[in-house]
């Protein structure tokens, strides 16, 4: 699914889905998850986000909007916030502006977990040991498709295909979008619309942190609205 836009077309109570949204949603709960997280909530609104703190004053609380950290949180979407000393032990509310929405959309799922380069080894072999069908939903910008998370997906679906999976045409695509800058991706994806906005924020390093592969172990997984990791 190369955006949430399309969700509509999928029963996705049929499939388990893998949420994708490389810069930088999905690469930080990976990595929160993996720092020993407790839980990562994630929600759709801000106002919700805020009402965490009513329900547990002891919740940290994250959100971001268009790149920035919202005023009032105690931190944004950045890697660099989600770690070991940061959110150990802690659960965290956190809402973004796409990822967090694709999750939302994705919720009635036979499975969610999260996807990223941090994880991309683990998640696919995880995701050969479940003989389900899998949709791969990329949470794009805004509705719209976006290059990070289509070149991701179709990272998965090269782990996959040769595991007697089906490709459909919108894995095919994301497939050789993966081949064509599978050599370098860090210079292929410099062109994304969203490299340039984190760029004009000045948190370059943010990306390159996101496009490191297989650093992490853990899968995170929806569990009563909760994403935590899969034991
Ligand atoms: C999102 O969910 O829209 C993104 O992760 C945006 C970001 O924080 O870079």
């Amino acid at each position: 699914c190369l955006s949430p836009a399309l969700l509509g077309l999928y029963d996705v109570k049929d499939y388990v889905v893998v949420i994708i949204d490389i810069f930088r949603a999905t690469s930080s709960i990976c990595y929160g998850i993996d720092n020993g997280a407790e839980a990562i909530i994630p929600v759709a609104e801000v106002e919700e986000c805020l009402a965490y703190k009513e329900f547990n004053p002891d919740y940290l609380l994250a959100a971001e909007r268009n790149g920035e950290v919202v005023e009032g949180f105690d931190f944004g979407n950045s890697p660099f916030s989600y770690t070991t000393e940061k959110v150990s032990g802690k659960t965290v509310v956190l809402t973004t502006t796409n990822g967090t929405q694709a999750l939302h959309l994705s919720r009635a799922a036979k499975k969610v977990a999260i996807g990223s380069f941090l994880n991309l080894t683990p998640l696919c072999n995880w995701l050969k040991s479940l003989n389900e069908d899998i949709l791969l939903v990329c949470a794009g910008w805004k509705n719209n498709f976006n290059l990070e998370d289509t070149l991701f997906a179709g990272a998965v679906a090269e782990q996959l295909k040769d595991f007697d999976y089906k490709m459909d045409d919108p894995a095919i695509a994301a497939n050789d979008l993966f081949q064509l800058g599978k050599n370098d991706i860090a210079q292929y994806l410099k062109k994304t619309s969203h490299s340039e906005r984190l760029k004009k924020l000045g948190i370059e390093a943010d990306i390159a942190f996101c496009l490191q592969t297989d650093i992490t172990t853990a899968i995170p997984v929806l569990t009563d609205e909760k994403l935590v990791r899969l034991r």
